[in-house]
């Protein structure tokens, strides 16, 4: 279907951010946002693009009680011809659709959340920022605002998609990779079978909150989540995917479980370490055999993947207040390599064999 959505411009646009290397992560915000509603029996309607500004919330909107909301992560990029790329769009849809069942939540056609990301990114296409690591993330989010406090799905829910120039989550404000500190969490945990573990819902991370605040007494910038019924199996990293690259394997925690989040960069660094001809495991892996791994220097490198993360080396795990180092604490050599490749080509400096980018179609020069 062809989607035209009515634009109301700001009349105040935004200073700059004047340092385009010091972003850090979803700290500014463009000019414009996309909102749609949608309401039973009537579905989605009225997708417009308008100021970005605060909305206005019934105190009783059953979000703000129950937590019935969805969040998707993404970026757009500028090649150095100006042309305007999204890193496999498709793939934010359909885990947005997955999210959206288990939350009870309305189903968002594919073509309806590209359109949307292609009305609000044309208009603040110039806010794309270029210097290296940084990129456009894109949020778009769902709530249920029905004014109601039953514990049911609401009757109204509102989309929106909001734009930041960004640099990497866990980056310095250099643009280059450095290797980061993370704690191995051995008391809460994230997601157990049957829960919400695949799902992009924001409560999945605010429950994560006290283990990363823990993390940070061991100066580490986030948690490593260990499985929740044996606390044994390595999960994932509290905003990313995590890899440990042994030396004839990398190995990443499998999905069957729903307990992983199924990250976008995670499948794109398994297709593309699979197409350099280096076998990767999708296993479960014991904190043992990472520790003993680190120890007697099989593990070679452990890394981060996501959209906000991109690829974070992580040179230090922290156990119950003991470092095991890897990688000599630096930046190893295959994350490197497969940072430089998935930026690469996001950002058309490197050929894209895999046929992952999406244009916009749209310069700016
Ligand atoms: C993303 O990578 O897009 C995310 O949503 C992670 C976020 C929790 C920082």
């Amino acid at each position: 279907m062809d989607y035209k959505f009515p634009v109301t411009r700001t009349t105040h646009p935004k200073a700059r951010p004047e340092d385009e290397s010091k972003l850090g992560f979803a700290r500014y915000f463009t000019d414009h946002m996309f909102v749609m509603d949608w309401d039973e029996g009537l579905g989605w309607h009225d997708g417009r693009v308008v100021p970005h500004e605060p909305i206005l919330i019934e105190p009783a909107s059953c979000v703000l009680h129950y937590a019935q909301m969805m969040f998707e992560g993404m970026k757009a990029y500028r090649t150095p011809e100006g042309e305007i790329l999204l890193f496999r769009p498709d793939m934010n849809a359909k885990r947005m659709a997955r999210t959206c069942e288990r939350m009870c939540m309305p189903e968002l056609p594919e073509d309806l959340f590209l359109a949307a990301i292609k009305a609000v990114v044309t208009e603040d296409a110039d806010w794309i920022p270029t210097s290296p690591g940084t990129a456009l993330y894109i949020r778009p989010f769902m709530f249920g605002d029905e004014v109601s406090f039953s514990v049911l799905p609401a009757k109204h829910y509102r989309f929106l998609i909001i734009l930041s120039p960004t640099g990497s989550y866990y980056a310095a404000n250099d643009g280059g990779l450095h290797a980061t500190r993370i704690y191995v969490q051995d008391k809460y945990i994230r997601a157990a079978k049957g829960g919400t573990g695949y799902a992009k819902v924001g409560g999945n991370y605010g429950g994560g909150m006290r283990a990363s605040q823990d993390a940070m007494k061991y100066d580490c910038k986030d948690v490593l989540w260990l499985d929740a019924a044996e606390h044994k199996y390595v999960e994932e990293i509290g905003t990313s995917n995590a890899f440990f690259v042994f030396k004839d394997e990398v190995v990443t925690a499998p999905l069957d479980s729903g307990t992983i989040l199924p990250g976008i960069t995670r499948d794109s660094v398994i297709q593309l370490l699979r197409s350099w001809g280096v076998k990767v495991s999708e296993r479960k892996l014991s904190i043992d055999d990472v520790i003993e791994g680190s120890k007697t220097g099989d593990l070679k490198e452990i890394f981060a993947s996501g959209t906000a993360a991109v690829i974070s080396p992580i040179g230090t795990l922290n156990v119950q207040g003991t470092d095991y180092v890897v990688s000599g604490g630096k930046v190893g050599e295959l994350s490197q390599k497969l940072y430089d490749n998935l930026y690469g080509m996001q950002t058309g400096t490197v050929p894209d064999t895999m046929g992952w980018t999406y244009k916009l179609g749209l310069t700016v020069k």
